[in-house]
This record gives C-alpha cells, structure tokens and sequence, in this order.
C-alpha cells in the first residue's frame, strides 16, 4: 500500500507565471447537464482533476460514451444513456452528482439518484433543489439515501430560493430547460458557474436569461443539441494562487483568468498589502511588504466573498499583523482545518461560524493532514510560508480540484514535490 504526500520547504519569493485550468464547478455541472442535451457535446478547458475523472466514471455508468480528445477535451455523448437510477459507490463520493437528477427527470421524466458526499461542511440540504423540481410538477421522494424525482410532463414554474443555493439553482436551471412554457427563479445565485452552465445550455439551443442576476428566466425549449464549448477559468483556483503569491512576497503573473471574477477576493488581498494589477485575461499579484495587515473577511454567495477562499485566506491571515476576523456565511461548519494550521503554530480560535486570527511571526513546519479540498490548499499555502518542512498527507482531497498544484507552484520556484511513502513491513511474532 502507498501513500502519497506533500512535502514543501520553506518557498518565498515566488517567480514566474501560472496557468489557471478550467472552472471545476462549471465542469462538473456541464458534465451532467450534458444528459439532459441528448445529443453529443465537446467540451474544451475541462481541467484535468479526479473530480471531474469521477464524474466521467459515473456517466460511463450510466451510458454516455466519454471519448477524452486531449487532456483538457471531451466528447461526451449521452445518446445511449440505459438508467436512469445512480445508485452506485462513486455517487456518494461527489456532491455535483445531485445534477443528475435535474438532467435525468428532464430528459425521460424521472430520476433515482444516491445522496451526495463531497467536502463535509455540516448538513447539506436538498430541500431547495426539491423547492424547485416541485414547482415544475414533479413529485418526490428520499427514502433511505436516494431521492427519486418523477414528472412525464414538466410544466414551467415559479420557484423563490429560501436561501442563495448555487446546487438549487443549477438544477432547478437544468430540469426547466425542456419544460413546457416558462420557468423563474427567483433570488437565483449568481456565480460565475451559474452562468457559465446557462451560456453552455444557451449555446445547445437553451432559451435561458437573467443568469448571474437575481432572477432567471427559463423558456422551456422542445429540443436541444450538441454543442462544442470551452469552459471559463477557475475563480478558485486563481485566488488560490494570489493568496500565495502574497503569502510568500512573491510577485507572479496567473494567466487564463476573467478579473471581474476575482474583485472580492481582489479587495482583500489589497487591504492585507498584496499589489494586484489586472490585464484583459491576467492578473499580477505582487507583495515587497513585509508587515502584512490583519483584515476581517466574511464569505457569502458571490459578488461576495467566496466561501471555497475561505480557508486560503485564514492561513494567510495567520501570519499577518494584528487580530483579523473570518466569519463563515455559507457553511455551518468550514473550520475542520483549524487544528492542522494550529499544529503549524497559527493562533486561531473558532467560536461557531466565526474564527478569530491572532497574526503570528512565522508558522512551524511539521505534519498535517488535508482535512477537505480547500482545507487542502491552505495547508500548501501555509507550508510555503513556514519555517522548515511541511509534510502534508490525504493530498486526494487537494487532486479532486487542483490540477497539478505541485508542478505549477514548483514551476514558480517554490521547493515542493510529490512522495510516496510505503509503509515499512512490521513483522509481528517472535522469530
Ligand atoms: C456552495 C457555494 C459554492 C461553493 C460550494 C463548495 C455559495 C452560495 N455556494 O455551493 O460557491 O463552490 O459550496 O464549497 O456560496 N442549502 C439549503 N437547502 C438546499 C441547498 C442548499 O439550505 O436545498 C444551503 C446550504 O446548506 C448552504 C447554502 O444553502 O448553507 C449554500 O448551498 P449551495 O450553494 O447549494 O451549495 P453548493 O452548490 O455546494
């Protein structure tokens, strides 16, 4: 048995320039919805994680013939699709499957799918996605794990969202696309994944408005057909890497981003003393000040803050000046990563939804896990900045949405890399 690490030492001043891969959370919902298209689709920008390889497995499962053309380029073609029920282990371990719901009940009028997994933040309900699949007709139920949504004519409804839900919202999007007449959802989310599945929908003949605004407007369209579609830029994955850069006092260019997506986190990284300067598809992110500012920062769906940028921004904020405050506005419980940056001898105390940031000098290299994706990341970006070496194990979190983190930071000169390390043979008895 092996078990991959990640091991850093100590990295400032980073140079170079990154590539930013394709959104995850655009990927993985195009994925689905591309059963509810019927018709073959190429999708071009697809970043190459395990979560969207799992997301591949899942749909071979159900039939859709997956051709990969090149790393980042799929033909996916849902044409054979044979179930209609995903009850299968691979479900369960990723939250975008609950897509296949709406994707399914849209195309044949009924769908049976397991409960999701994915990063564990606290109860995740589902009561908005069945808000939504209700207010089309459909009738559902969950009984033991599995929710089953059936409905032979789905007719256009209205549907006001209790809370922002971007999984709500995708999936309401997705069963009213083939309805008949017109659907709205109202207090919609806006994020750039939200638009981006509409922009994909719209481009396979889809008659979607209002996506990235509050209210969506859905006219139901009989028909739809392939398509071939590039995927926009990873928003996390981008601020991921500006937190780094000012972590480390570096100064990098990423590449392949939209800036308007990256304004919050832009804002913060400027208040802490980060220099971010933006170009049409870049942006430089460059730091010479070495007294980091503490700032207070609380997540909500987006134009605000992002809450997949929340644990980046704690280790940043864990060495710098001052008392900084994180309010976690999404999840109930985000904070799981705490003890591994407490470990790494960061001050942070977590009261419910709120953690409070005492800035320390310098963090500590040692061992620590990757409780969650994200989690994942703040622990690399802490490894950078800490004294010494970082060891980081359970890093298949860090590969369900990074693609190639470990070359790409390496490549800006940063002393990390990939080990496996195999137990050694433990002979019990006596000889
Ligand atoms: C959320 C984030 C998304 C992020 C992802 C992974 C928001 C609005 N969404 O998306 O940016 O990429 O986590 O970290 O920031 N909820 C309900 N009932 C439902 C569905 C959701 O009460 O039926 C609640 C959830 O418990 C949560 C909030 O709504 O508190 C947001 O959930 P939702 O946006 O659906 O989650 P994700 O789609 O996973």
């Amino acid at each position: 048995m092996s078990n991959k690490k990640i091991v850093i030492n100590k990295s400032m001043n980073l140079r170079g320039s990154v590539k930013i891969a394709g959104a995850k959370n655009s990927a993985l919902g195009i994925l689905a919805a591309i059963v509810c298209v019927g018709e073959p689709c190429i999708i071009e920008n697809v970043p190459d994680i395990s979560d969207v390889a799992l997301m591949c497995s899942i749909l071979s499962k159900l039939g859709v013939k997956i051709d990969m053309i090149s790393k980042n380029s799929i033909k996916v073609d849902p044409r054979n699709i044979t179930l209609t029920c995903a009850n299968f282990d691979e479900i369960r371990h990723m939250r975008a499957s609950y897509y296949l719901l709406g994707a399914l009940l849209s195309r044949f009028g009924e769908a049976s799918v397991a409960m999701p997994g994915g990063c564990d933040f606290g109860l995740r309900p589902m009561d908005q996605h069945i808000k939504g699949f209700e207010a089309l007709g459909a009738k559902c139920e969950t009984i033991g794990g599995i929710t089953s949504v059936k409905c032979k004519h789905l007719k256009g409804g209205r549907v006001y969202l209790d809370v922002v839900s971007v999984g709500a919202t995708i999936n309401t999007m997705i069963a009213a696309v083939r309805a008949e007449g017109t659907t709205i959802i109202e207090n919609a989310a806006k994020e750039p994944h939200v638009v981006d599945l509409a922009n994909f929908l719209n481009s396979c003949g889809a008659d979607i408005h209002g996506a990235g605004i509050d209210v969506i407007t859905i006219n139901g369209v009989k028909s739809l057909t392939g398509t071939r579609y590039q995927i926009i830029p990873d928003q996390i994955e981008a601020g991921t890497y500006m937190a780094a850069s000012v972590a480390t006092q570096s100064d990098i260019l990423i590449t392949n981003v939209i800036p308007k997506h990256l304004e919050a986190i832009s804002a913060k990284l400027r208040e802490i003393g980060g220099e971010i300067e933006f170009f049409e598809d870049s942006v430089r992110v460059s730091c010479n000040n070495k007294n980091l500012r503490k700032c207070n920062v609380k997540t909500m769906p987006y134009p605000g803050f992002p809450t997949d940028m929340q644990p980046q921004i704690v280790a940043l904020l864990s060495v710098c000046e001052g008392t900084s405050m994180v309010t976690e506005g999404v999840w109930e419980s985000r904070f799981r990563y705490i003890s591994e940056l407490r470990r790494m001898g960061a001050k942070v105390s977590v009261d419910g939804r709120l953690a409070v940031i005492e800035g320390v000098k310098n963090l500590v290299g040692t061992n620590v896990k990757s409780v969650d994706l994200r989690a994942g990341a703040a622990v690399i970006i802490a490894g950078l900045i800490a004294d010494g070496q970082t060891r980081i194990e359970n890093i298949s979190h860090i590969e369900r949405g990074y693609e190639n983190i470990v070359g790409k930071l390496s490549n800006l000169g940063a002393d990390i890399k990939n080990i496996i390390e195999t137990p050694e043979k433990v002979f019990l008895g006596a000889c």
